[in-house]
């Protein structure tokens, strides 16, 4: 599966939704989820986050891993996103802060 990870929190650009084959993206107030049930592998999010956010789970950095729980921990909770929409307000402010986990809205 493929896993969106912290620099997605507060920035949410969404372009990674209009990609995905099998709209497997979850959304929550600041931030977005894969489902790794339903994820194929095919990689086409990855390159199109503009903030860098989506990584193989073979590939995410260490201090990243715990967003393999969050993932599928919020895909069973929040609803299906498919189309791209207005990145929020302060996107570009955020994109790339470190230390966003604890602003992560459920
Ligand atoms: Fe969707 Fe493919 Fe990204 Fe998985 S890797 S979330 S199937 S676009
Ligand atoms: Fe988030 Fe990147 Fe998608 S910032 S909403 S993972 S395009």
């Amino acid at each position: 599966t493929f896993v969106v990870t912290e620099n997605c929190i507060k920035c949410k650009y969404t372009d990674c939704v209009e990609v995905c084959p099998v709209d497997c993206f979850y959304e929550g107030p600041n931030f977005l989820v894969i489902d790794p049930d339903e994820c194929i592998d095919c990689a086409l999010c990855e390159p199109e986050c503009p903030a860098n956010a989506i990584f193989s789970e073979d590939e995410v950095p260490d201090d990243q891993k715990e967003f393999l729980e969050i993932n599928a921990e919020l895909a069973s909770k929040w609803d299906n996103i498919t189309e791209k929409k207005d990145p929020l307000p302060d996107a570009e402010e955020w994109d790339g802060k470190p230390n966003k986990k604890p602003l992560l809205e459920r």
